[in-house]
């Protein structure tokens, strides 16, 4: 299996602070390995992010890029293919069997929008793939194409050299400091 690269597009400092940050936490939670930010230029979100992941563990990467067209380009120049989400994409259960394919054999890039995505995005893009075509959200299109993608397995990745590390619980928080 490949590695896996989230570009999140159109980032805005502003409205969407929240939304990148919890694209960054999904990806990462769901078994990503980086998270590619581009838009508006916000060092502040990435270093507060490098923290977080700092203190949770794992060897998740997050970084800024200027020009998202190069971003692409160069993925499918160096590393393999590009999964756009999209509502107006095929629907994943009809093509989650090529999707896992094309993952066994390749490093791929997923890319989610926000506010509209530019059309060369749907042309550059290997497939355009929709999780249902009805309009949601980036985080959840994300999260449930990596759980198809892991089958499940994501949910207990471990994330070595973590400060905090998580003793689940029936009842109340449990939470042990490692380092
Ligand atoms: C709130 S939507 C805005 C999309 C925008 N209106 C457009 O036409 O491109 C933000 C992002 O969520 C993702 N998204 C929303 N619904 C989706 C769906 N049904 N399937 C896949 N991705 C979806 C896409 O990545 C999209 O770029």
């Amino acid at each position: 299996m490949g590695r896996i690269s989230i570009l999140r597009l159109g980032h805005r400092i502003v409205r969407d602070k929240r939304l990148t940050t919890h694209v960054v936490l999904t990806a990462r939670a769901f078994g990503a390995n980086e998270v590619i930010v581009s838009g508006e230029r916000d060092d502040g979100l990435i270093s507060k992010l490098e923290k977080f992941i700092e203190k949770w563990g794992g060897e998740f990467k997050i970084r800024f890029e200027e020009n998202w067209r190069e971003a692409i380009e160069r993925w499918k120049r160096n590393e393999g293919k590009i999964i756009h989400l999209t509502m107006y994409g095929v629907n994943l259960p009809d093509v989650i069997e090529e999707l896992r394919r094309i993952w066994d054999q390749n490093n791929i890039m997923i890319i989610v929008g926000s506010q509209k995505v530019p059309r060369e995005v749907y042309e550059l893009a290997d497939y355009n793939i929709a999780v249902s075509n009805q309009p949601h959200s980036e985080v959840a299109a994300l999260a449930i194409l990596l759980d198809w993608l892991f089958q499940g397995r994501e949910l207990s990745k471990e994330f070595p050299n973590a400060e905090l590390r998580i003793v689940p619980q029936l009842h109340g928080k449990k939470v042990i400091r490692l380092r």
